[in-house]
């Protein structure tokens, strides 16, 4: 790569200490953007600062709940490198396994808190610093194929990524005005700490990931979603705005049930 292609840009990503986030904060910074690496894993979040280089990036607790963390982690990102040119909204949980009928509902609405008010959250004071600044910023949030299909996930979880695809439209048509886009991510499954469970190991969870996959040959892995989301943070995407950007090989237009091309 001969040009650092985000070179000056200032980034906050939520969920930055591990799986997605850390990939993506290990690609923007290497692509020569200041970052902010907003999580709850404290540890974790130093250790990927020390790893990536603290002249690139800082890590910041900030727990997307809550309204003043974030609000915070904005103030900080202004004060520490004077901008906020992009906020990938990525934190997020698996939330309850188990059925509706037996759904429990501080699980459901902690879900929803993390997975979507988070989301919603970060947006108004990442949107507000870049309204304020007149900042032509990009906004990304990580959705899933969840948020497009259903069968693919929990319910809680499934819920609160279709609601994320609603969030990054309607956002998308308020923010328009001052040139800031709004986009997100909706990866297929793919082997993170997030998925990674106690009774399966991580060979036989990226195992059950590929077997579900419609395109054979590539696994999907973190860095591939970096990558997706590099490309909505870039000016070469300047006129993708309130778009859903599928990373599943197919997965959510594809119905194989009936067999055909087997
Ligand atoms: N792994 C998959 O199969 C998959 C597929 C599609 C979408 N996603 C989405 O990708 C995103 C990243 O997940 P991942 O797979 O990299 O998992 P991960 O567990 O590695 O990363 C999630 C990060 O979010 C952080 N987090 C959780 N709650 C938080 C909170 N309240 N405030 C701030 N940070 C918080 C965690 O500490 C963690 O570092 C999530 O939104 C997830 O729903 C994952």
């Amino acid at each position: 790569m001969s040009k650092l292609r985000l070179e000056g840009k200032v980034a906050i990503i939520t969920g930055a200490a591990s799986g997605i986030g850390e990939a993506a904060a290990r690609l923007f910074a290497e692509t020569g953007a200041l970052v902010v690496i907003a999580d709850i894993q404290d540890e974790l979040g130093h250790q990927v600062v020390a790893s990536i280089g603290p002249h690139k990036c800082c890590y910041r607790h900030c727990d997307v709940r809550d309204e003043k963390q974030v609000q915070e982690t904005v103030d900080y990102t202004l004060e520490k490198y004077g901008s906020l040119d992009i906020l990938f909204s990525n934190a997020g949980i698996i939330g309850p396994l188990g059925g509706i009928l037996d759904l429990d509902m501080g699980e459901f609405d902690n879900t929803m808190a993390v997975n979507m008010r988070g989301a919603v959250i970060a947006i108004k004071h990442a949107g507000r610093a870049m309204v304020a600044r007149k900042i032509r910023g990009s906004i990304i949030c990580t959705a899933s194929v969840t948020g497009c299909v259903a069968g693919a996930g929990p319910h809680a979880y499934t819920i609160s990524k279709h609601a994320l695809v609603g969030l990054i439209r309607t956002a998308s048509c308020e923010f328009g005005k001052h040139g800031i886009r709004v986009n997100c991510i909706s990866p297929s499954p793919l082997v993170t700490p997030m998925v990674a469970s106690a009774d399966v190991s991580m060979s036989e969870m990226e195992a059950m990931c590929c077997a579900a996959s419609n395109l054979k040959g590539t696994v999907l892995r973190p860095h591939h979603v970096a990558e997706a989301v590099l490309f909505l943070a870039l000016d070469e995407s300047s006129f993708i705005s309130g778009h859903n950007l599928t990373i599943d090989g197919g997965f959510t237009v594809v119905n194989p049930s009936l067999g055909f091309y087997k």
